[in-house]
């Protein structure tokens, strides 16, 4: 276990600028999720940790020690990619050994890695095969044994699941975050996948052009994302936007379309971006909102229904059993607490005014 310091991380590939200047801090045993969207640097800054790239300026700590210029191997961290990187000739066995026998380890020492990581990982029946006989789920696993023995301060995964089919995902994710319960190694986890970002992590980074638009606990995101591009980021189905107007505690979404502003943004005036999670919206009655139903997707637990409302394409997610049809309009009711409200112009969150609230 260990920090990361990561302080003004610059990245140059040749005169491109792909990282400005990048700050985080992990802490000792932290699950830290990156995510953002493709291109945005995650990869880079894994690498640039891990020392398979180089760093342009700033500085990265791993614990008390500056690894700027330290060879991967020495920085006592171990990766695993998405593709698996396992070698071909050598069984899981030699495959989970080969980082100790390059330490010069003695073979007891070695068995005596592998025999509790093979046990956790659920490989002991495997050790003998080949990568070519284990199917994906299991050469993900051999990847992870092959991190887990070398025991060390930090654990690098890149993607690691995306090559796997959604049950086997949903296995390995708890694998893991078991995995990290027992072991409390500190974990720098890069994902696409909304899920495992919001189930994994103690903290998720989220990323836009190299920079960090928002960190913070999974749930503390999905309450309270600090600007649009998060909030359209984190959760999915995204988040639904509407161009509003807020005058006289109304919040006006078009012609003869208007919500109550929550109490606690009650003075709020002028031009808004109004935020609504799909699983924010009901069905509903007279009074609410009217929504144009252009495709119906039930999923069994849920329904989920795109269509418009006034100008605004909207996505919803119903929990309530219900089967509108194309064509339909229906009436959306909103949890009026849980809206979110931006400033069209900094696209930045507007903050409530609990004091307000509480003087009225
Ligand atoms: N070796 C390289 N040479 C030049 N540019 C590179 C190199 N590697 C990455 N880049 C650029 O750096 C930026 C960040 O790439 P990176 O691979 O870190 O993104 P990512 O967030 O991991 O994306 P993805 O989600 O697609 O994996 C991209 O614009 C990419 O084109
Ligand atoms: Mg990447």
């Amino acid at each position: 276990m260990a920090t990361v310091t990561i302080r003004n991380l610059n990245k140059k590939f040749g005169a491109v600028e792909v990282m400005p200047s990048l700050s985080l801090d992990i802490e000792e045993g932290q699950f830290v999720v990156l995510v953002g969207p493709s291109g945005c640097g995650k990869s880079t800054l894994l690498r640039m940790v891990a020392g398979l790239e180089t760093i342009t300026g700033g500085e990265v700590r791993i614990g008390e020690r500056v690894v700027n210029h330290v060879a991967p191997k020495d920085r006592d961290i171990a990766m695993v990619f998405q593709s698996y990187a396992l070698y071909p000739h050598m069984n899981v066995q030699q495959n989970m050994g080969f980082s100790l026998q390059l330490k010069r380890k003695t073979p007891e020492e070695i068995d005596g890695k592998i025999r509790p990581a093979s046990g956790m990982l659920g490989l002991q029946d495997y050790l003998d095969r080949f990568p070519k006989q284990l199917s994906g789920g299991q050469r993900q696993r051999v990847a992870m044994g092959r991190a887990i023995v070398r025991d060390p301060q930090v654990f690098l995964f890149d993607e690691p699941l995306s090559n796997l089919d959604a049950k086997l995902r949903v296995q390995m994710r708890g694998e893991i975050k078991s995995m990290h319960q027992r072991l409390k190694t500190t974990t720098i986890y890069v994902t696409h996948d909304q899920i495992e970002a919001m189930t994994m992590a103690d903290k998720i980074v989220v990323m836009r052009d190299g920079r960090i638009e928002q960190e913070g606990a999974p749930l503390e995101l999905y309450d309270r994302p600090q600007n649009v591009f998060v909030a359209g980021f984190i959760g999915s189905p995204q988040m639904n936007f509407f161009d509003a107007v807020a005058a006289d505690g109304r919040l006006r979404l078009g012609p003869d379309l208007t919500l109550p502003l929550p109490p606690a943004y009650a003075s709020t005036q002028g031009k808004v971006i109004c935020g609504v999670r799909p699983e924010n919206f009901h069905p509903g009655g007279p009074g609410d909102l009217p929504f144009a139903v252009s495709l119906v997707e039930p999923t069994g637990a849920e329904t989920m229904v795109t269509g418009k409302i006034g100008s605004t394409q909207v996505s919803a997610v119903l929990r309530e059993r219900v089967t509108p049809h194309p064509g339909e309009v229906m009436q959306l009711r909103v949890d009026i607490e849980s809206l979110h409200l931006f400033d069209p112009e900094t696209e930045q969150r507007i903050e409530a005014q609990p004091a307000l609230e509480a003087a009225e």
